[in-house]
């Protein structure tokens, strides 16, 4: 949600910053800006639109200068216009800033700034009023010392300021510097030889440099081309240590793959094995997760689990219900982040909450968890993003280890979730009644997995076929029951996101209480009935739509196939799975349904409308 990129050195820092943005266009998408020092005046270029948008005017009227400051903008104050786009000045026009966040109390800041009397606002956005309370500040404060000056005038401007901010600033007349401060959205300094970077995300510098600076809450940092500076707000100095990023630029590219959510889809074997990866016991038959941080006797004697998240991450979280419940027998809560943290929902001191989050840096994730760990109760996290904020800021908890996940839509995250799910259901279900023969089948079914993933894509061209059979069709119906009743929401997830075609998920058995209301020749439903203890069930909820003339997508495995093959319009048909790990599956194919629809329709599939992949705002 809002990408921002810095870069001080030795070369140009045009492409660097374009080439920035670029992997981070899916932190947002609807306009995007660079401001880099020439001498001492700053060349600004920006404008709504996508970031090749940007690189057009850049190539047009090319900016000059090794160092400067650049952002891609998901529009929270102010509509989508080149005015609103950032970089934002202050009144001097010397000071250029980005920022990605929200400055909750900035009309109070920008009326006292207009009592003040000097500033004019060309923007309606709360980064300007930002701008010009550093500038502000900047020309009250004494000293030589220019560098300190910013610094100290950033400080003591986000001292007044309520909300979250990653931000980056340059001044036109502080050759080789640039400002950067974190509080509720991501910032990484990236520590090259004779140049230095500021970024939202390190996908954006993996190209130039893998030791990073992950930012704490509260930093403000002092970017050099040759050295940087950490201090907190509170001025004291910060304490940070560098780390190597794990993964290189070609993780960060689409390879020989169209968009990236395919790509990604198409990871998942690997994805998938690399969530289990050093994690299985099989002498104990039971799964080793260290980070939780957690000594057997204190899993045993957790008798409620709470799992949280949004969206992808939320689904998940719905599987993980049944998984945990079956293989622990430990009553499980899913709630949203966003409802969770501000209700009372009741929690005993045995409680253990899950925060669940590929990005690490949702914000309604990240006020579930603080809500959570306020309360006192143990709150770990399950991410994807190495240091990310959810990651610090709990208690312990499971890396997915999935690699980065670019395109808008999540897929790998997803399977990655439900196998770390279904090892936590295993480790806990083994300190309680599961026996190894049973621990040990449960491993058998997660070791299949990746293999059993590799036949589910070569399904693409079959599904790709489904998708043009419907490619007229305004909304799709999703139904699944037990494990793959939240794989139902997750397709009818992924549909709406990257085809913006209407569509529903609900458990089958509920059609007949409402939505069979919606049922027509012209509205396909999906059916997840794989060949499992529900499959009969599904089969009457099938013939229900059939009976109505509803088109019917089943997605079987197994006998399924033989049964459906005269209901069903179209069937596509996956290896036979365990019940506990079937969604890792049966995701698959909602997956590639979406995208090869929404290639279909001519989406954006990696940038749909609206939608931003990290979710700063609330
Ligand atoms: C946004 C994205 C979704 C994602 C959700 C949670 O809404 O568009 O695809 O599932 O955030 O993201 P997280 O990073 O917390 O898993």
């Amino acid at each position: 949600m809002c990408g921002i990129v810095g870069y001080v050195g030795r070369s140009e820092a045009a492409p660097i910053l374009l080439d920035g943005l670029r992997r981070l266009e899916y932190r947002g998408y609807d306009s995007a800006g660079v401001a880099i020092v020439n001498g001492t005046c700053i060349e600004t270029r920006k404008c709504a639109g996508r970031i090749a948008d940007l690189a057009r005017l850049m190539t047009r009227h090319p900016p000059v200068g090794h160092y400067g400051i650049s952002h891609t903008r998901w529009a929270t104050h102010g509509k989508v216009t080149d005015e609103n786009a950032h970089p934002h000045f202050d009144a001097s026009g010397r000071i250029a800033l980005v920022h990605n966040g929200v400055i909750e109390n900035y009309s109070a800041l920008r009326e006292q700034l207009e009592r003040e009397g000097g500033h004019t606002f060309n923007s309606d956005t709360d980064t300007e009023v930002l701008a010009h309370l550093i500038g502000s500040i900047y020309q009250q404060l004494n000293g030589a010392d220019s560098k300190a000056r910013l610094v100290n005038a950033t400080r003591a401007a986000l001292k007044q300021v309520i909300g979250t901010y990653g931000i980056a600033l340059v001044h036109s007349e502080i050759k080789d510097f640039i400002v950067g401060a974190r509080r509720g959205s991501p910032l990484v300094l990236g520590v090259g030889r004779d140049e230095n970077f500021l970024a939202s995300d390190v996908s954006a510098i993996v190209a130039h440099t893998r030791d990073a600076v992950y930012l704490n809450d509260f930093d403000i940092v002092a970017v050099s081309r040759d050295s940087f500076d950490i201090s907190s707000l509170a001025g004291e100095a910060g304490n940070y240590q560098i780390s190597k990023v794990e993964f290189g630029a070609e993780d960060v590219s689409k390879g020989d793959f169209p968009h990236y959510m395919l790509k990604e889809i198409f990871e998942q074997p690997n994805s998938v094995r690399d969530a289990m990866r050093g994690r299985l016991d099989y002498d104990e038959c039971t799964a080793k997760l260290g980070g939780l941080n957690m000594a057997p006797a204190d899993l045993r004697d957790v008798n409620r689990i709470i799992l949280t998240g949004c969206g992808t991450a939320l689904h998940a979280a719905l599987v993980g219900e049944y998984l945990i419940e079956q293989l622990a027998n430990v009553p499980v809560e899913v709630e949203y982040a966003s409802e969770f943290r501000h209700r009372n929902t009741p929690m005993s001191g045995d409680t253990l909450v899950f925060a669940i989050s590929q990005s690490g840096e949702t914000a309604d994730t990240l006020g579930a968890l603080r809500e959570s760990r306020r309360k006192g109760f143990r709150t770990l996290g399950i991410c994807n993003n190495v240091a990310s904020t959810i990651a610090r800021e709990s208690d312990g908890g499971v890396y997915m280890h999935a690699g980065p996940e670019i395109g808008v839509a999540a897929t790998k995250s997803f399977t990655s979730q439900v196998t770390i799910l279904a090892l936590i259901g295993l480790l806990l279900g083994r300190i309680r009644h599961l026996s190894t023969s049973q621990g040990s089948r449960v491993i058998e079914a997660l070791e299949a997995l990746p293999e059993q993933i590799e036949q589910v894509l070569k399904l693409s061209d079959h599904v790709r076929a489904i998708a043009k059979k419907y490619a007229s069709a305004d909304g799709m119906l999703f139904f699944g029951r037990q494990f793959n009743f939240p794989v139902a929401l997750e397709g009818a997830l992924k549909l709406k996101e990257i085809t913006y075609l209407f569509a529903e998920g609900h458990p089958s058995a509920e059609l007949k209480h409402g939505i069979i209301a919606l049922v027509r020749p012209d509205l396909p439903s999906v059916f997840i009935a794989p060949d499992d203890a529900v499959f009969s069930k599904n089969l009457n909820n099938i013939e229900q739509v059939k009976a109505r003339k509803g088109p019917i997508i089943a997605l079987t495995s197994g006998n399924g196939s033989a049964h459906l093959k005269n209901i069903a319009s179209d069937v596509i048909e996956i290896p036979c799975v365990s019940d506990v790990v079937a969604p890792v599956l049966t995701a698959i194919p909602l997956q590639l349904l979406a995208y090869h629809l929404a290639v279909e329709l001519g989406r954006d599939v990696d940038k749909p409308r609206n939608l931003a992949k990290s979710v700063t705002v609330e």
